[in-house]
């Protein structure tokens, strides 16, 4: 038996990346949201071509100084920002600290007078945007992600000493596809203009994956005309865009080993090595992880009839599944499975240390080669 592995193909990465960074207009800012995938070889491929990071969490500020030292964040999110927090963003120089809340800018304003530093703030407001058709709505509703738009503009009016606030920043959706996120873009940047002069807008991230369709990619070319449309009618505004998911999600593979095949009540399951404890994207997002099969040469074992199969890994809950009723062939002991899709919110969700089962590894390379070779070798038990 050989453990799971994650094969992060960053050549694939950086062709991804660049072909995002070439269809946006210059002046657009590309930030990528660490927390899609913050590990430190994804970081160090998408450092040469995108603007900066966006940061949501002190050990993000530390795993970005760790890996690139020299280039602190561009920005930093989240809600519950701790004192020793906002310190330490103070300290590493984060360009935009994104302020949740008036209560968080007026302890901010004091640490920046305490420490003798000047906090470059965007308030992050919490618009009531009409987003239909995306996955999760995150604007004009109860929240605790940013600002009341009266309060961002209360804040703006009269910030605390210690504080610059130089625009707003606004992540409302996930799931948005290109018209949609287009639309929101110029929305966001319309009221941040209007009602709080805001010289710099970042419009977040959220743009919509398929986990259906691994082939299939956000319209990065539609977008950056829909941004540059916002540019032309804004001008002298600075326009950032945050994604995570969109950028790394094609880039990783999460590749394991059938242990079991078997039938129950008429249903075919297989077992893998691994699970959700590993790739919990599947249980979270309540889909069914794309894969493909790897035939195993000398595998011998118990196979599916070809009929669909539910691919399960080692749990000890029903919630372990990683794809249900797959129409994925005959499945059998030995197989290597790839699942594609898992290069964003994949290991860095996963609830790791339950059952403590063995972590998996993790390589740089082509996933189907590596799993080709892995298919190839003898079954090991
Ligand atoms: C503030 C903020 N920015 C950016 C992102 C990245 O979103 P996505 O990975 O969907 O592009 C998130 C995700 O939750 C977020 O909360």
């Amino acid at each position: 038996m050989t453990r799971p592995v994650y094969v992060h193909d960053l050549d694939a990465l950086t062709g991804h990346a660049r072909a995002i960074r070439a269809a946006l207009p210059r002046p657009v800012e590309l930030l990528y949201a660490v927390k899609a995938n913050p590990e430190p070889d994804v970081l160090r491929t998408l450092a040469p071509v995108v603007d900066g990071f966006e940061t949501a969490s002190r050990g993000e500020l530390c795993r970005l100084a760790e890996v690139l030292p020299g280039r602190p964040a561009a920005g930093y999110a989240g809600p519950g920002k701790t004192d020793a927090d906002l310190r330490a963003a103070l300290g590493a120089g984060v360009a935009r600290i994104h302020v949740e809340s008036p209560a968080e800018l007026r302890r901010l304003g004091a640490l920046a007078v305490a420490t003798g530093r000047t906090a470059r703030v965007l308030l992050r407001v919490n618009l009531p945007l009409d987003v239909p058709g995306a996955s999760l709505v995150m604007g004009g509703r109860p929240s605790p992600f940013g600002m009341d738009p009266a309060d961002a503009v209360a804040c703006a009016r009269r910030p605390p000493a210690g504080v610059e606030v130089h625009g707003v920043h606004a992540h409302l959706a996930s799931g948005l596809d290109a018209p949609l996120a287009g639309a929101v873009a110029e929305a966001v940047v319309r009221w941040s203009v209007a009602e709080v002069g805001a010289r710099e807008v970042d419009v977040g991230g959220g743009m919509a994956v398929d986990y259906g369709d691994p082939a299939a990619r956000f319209d990065w070319a539609g977008y950056g005309r829909a941004l540059g449309d916002v540019l032309d009618a804004y001008p002298g505004v600075r326009l950032r865009i945050e994604p995570g998911r969109s950028v790394t999600v094609h880039c990783g593979a999460y590749l394991t080993e059938v242990i079991d095949v078997k039938r129950s009540y008429g249903e075919w399951f297989a077992v893998v090595a691994g699970g959700t404890h590993h790739l919990r994207t599947p249980a979270a997002k309540g889909h069914a992880q794309p894969f493909t099969v790897h035939r195993r040469r000398d595998g011998g074992g118990p196979r599916t009839d070809g009929g669909p199969v539910t691919v399960v890994g080692q749990l000890c809950t029903p919630k372990d599944v990683l794809s249900r009723s797959a129409d994925a062939g005959p499945v059998g002991v030995g197989d290597v499975l790839v699942f594609a899709m898992a290069g964003a919110y994949a290991w860095n969700i996963s609830h790791r240390d339950f059952l403590l089962h063995e972590p998996p590894e993790f390589r740089v390379g082509d996933p189907d080669r590596i799993a080709a070779e892995w298919a190839a070798r003898p079954v090991d038990g």
